[in-house]
């Protein structure tokens, strides 16, 4: 377990950092005026200042959720979590709730931040919207959770009002780091059922949230990729693991690293654990030792320990993401680091959530879909349809998922500059959401 202390020094940095980067920044693109004036052109960023009730507090207060599991140890590194071993330098116990913390601290080194608010292309909120809405899901404010986001916004409308009035908050984003379901308890629900409503609040219509899976028809979301556990701070160690994955050998056809699937009532699941445990093994007229290989996750064993199913990912040709509670899940991502090429039952999973990330023109080139329906009810055999795809196929579809590896990657804060010219998943979320606020701020109508 971290120590507490190292807890309070991981907070304590970021809330110096806070404070300090922006006027170093500043000096620092002063000295470097015409350069960054090209390249943060319609790019700049100002970082709203808000009370630490609204962030750091939330952090300092993480032992105290006694309604989950101790929080602190995932704090350490800047939210990356604890290293997996104490000599690795890009493995950590990463838990993807932490991506608020994680994306705070990188938008401390984005290259075009603004002191000034009236200049800024677009405004971004350091709430901690997961951590603070724990206190509803499962604490004392389980009957207020539709008072999630009011203090925020009165905040917002009562202290220099004129920031979010300039463009009525369309200018403005925040992390969400849970699918958005958890936000969109409709209001006026009764009973409560499950999650709270920031999202269904008025006040938070025009404000882009960037969350781990979107809604089915989301337009005040996004959906950005689940932290994985690797975080490298150099090119170096990048492209050396990219080369592991490219030579590793796969000798099972396909894997589903997960739980479930016990119920009685047919599901994709259910499906998928059935035909893995009836797949014989030792067939080899494919040149496979195994046809379905298994890891069983169940009580989130695998959540923090990505050793469990990195080695079995990299063995296999093939990772099945079926739905599980939501549509979405991390494993989709751990996947693709493992060059395991991922197949989807719904579009919802992945294609209709990624599109900044994982391109949806080029879905079919590093992924396969199989529609759920044909599997639980028509009959379909999943390992036979992956069977007959061509090895020359498979293999192209490898390379293109090699390619997707710097894309869904967080890079570790503070890394090389050589790095730094690969975009990662935040520089691409930065890319789509100023995007976004750039045609919002356009088309109001469009969007309202
Ligand atoms: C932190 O914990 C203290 C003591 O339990 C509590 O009074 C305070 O409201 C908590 N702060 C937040 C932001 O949850
Ligand atoms: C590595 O970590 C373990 C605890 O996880 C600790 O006991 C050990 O001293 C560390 N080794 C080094 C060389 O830091
Ligand atoms: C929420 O309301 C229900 C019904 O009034 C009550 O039974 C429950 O104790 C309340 N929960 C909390 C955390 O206050
Ligand atoms: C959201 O934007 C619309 C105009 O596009 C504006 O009328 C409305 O007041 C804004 N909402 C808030 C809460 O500022
Ligand atoms: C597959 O396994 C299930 C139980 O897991 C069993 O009921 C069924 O008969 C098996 N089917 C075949 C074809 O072996």
């Amino acid at each position: 377990m971290a120590s507490q202390s190292q807890i309070y020094i991981s907070i304590l940095t970021l809330f110096l950092l806070i404070n300090q980067t922006t006027s170093e920044q500043i000096e620092n693109s002063e000295s470097t005026e015409t350069e960054n004036e090209n390249e943060c052109e319609q790019r700049w960023i100002y970082i709203r200042k808000l009370p630490p009730r609204f962030n750091l507090d939330l952090l300092s207060n993480c032992s105290e959720y006694t309604f989950v599991d101790d929080l602190c140890p995932f704090l350490a590194n800047h939210g990356l979590g604890q290293k997996t071993h104490n000599r690795s330098h890009s493995w950590y116990r990463t838990d993807p709730s932490m991506l608020e913390l994680i994306f705070h601290r990188r938008m401390l080194e984005y290259p075009c931040l603004t002191e000034d608010p009236n200049t800024a292309d677009a405004i971004y909120l350091p709430y901690y919207a997961g951590f603070d809405a724990l206190r509803y899901f499962y604490g004392p404010d389980y009957n207020s959770s539709e008072e999630h986001g009011v203090q925020l916004f009165h905040f917002l409308q009562n202290e220099n009002p004129s920031i979010w009035n300039r463009h009525s908050g369309h200018d403005h984003f925040l992390v969400m780091a849970r699918p958005a379901w958890d936000f969109s308890q409709p209001l006026d629900t009764d009973p409560h059922l499950w999650g709270t409503s920031f999202l269904e609040l008025p006040y938070f219509f025009n404000v882009t949230a960037l969350t781990l899976e979107a809604r089915a028809w989301p337009w005040q979301e996004h959906a950005v990729p689940y932290p994985t556990s690797f975080h490298p701070p150099n090119l170096a160690l990048l492209d050396s693991w990219i080369q592991r994955v490219r030579r590793s050998k796969r000798s099972s056809l396909a894997l589903f690293a997960g739980g479930g699937g016990f119920s009685a009532t047919p599901n994709i699941r259910r499906s998928i654990r059935i035909e893995c445990e009836n797949s014989t093994e030792n067939v080899n007229s494919f040149g496979y030792e195994k046809l379905c290989d298994t890891v069983d996750c169940s009580n989130g064993v695998c959540e923090h320990d990505p050793i469990r199913f990195m080695k079995p990912m990299m063995g296999s040709n093939f990772c099945l993401q079926p739905p599980g509670d939501t549509p979405t899940r991390r494993s989709t991502f751990d996947a693709i680091l493992a060059g395991c090429i991922p197949v989807f039952f719904e579009d919802l999973s992945a294609k209709f959530q990624y599109s900044w990330h994982l391109p949806e023109n080029e879905f079919d080139g590093f992924s396969v879909t199989i529609p759920k329906e044909d599997v639980v009810f028509r009959g379909l055999k999943i390992l036979d349809v992956l069977e007959r795809i061509p090895r020359a196929r498979v293999r192209r579809m490898r390379e293109k998922v090699l390619e997707l590896i710097p894309r869904v990657v967080y890079r570790k804060h503070n890394s090389s500059p050589g790095l730094r010219t690969k975009k990662d998943a935040f520089d691409l979320t930065i890319d789509g959401t100023l995007d976004k606020i750039r045609f919002r701020l356009q088309e109001p109508d469009l969007v309202m």
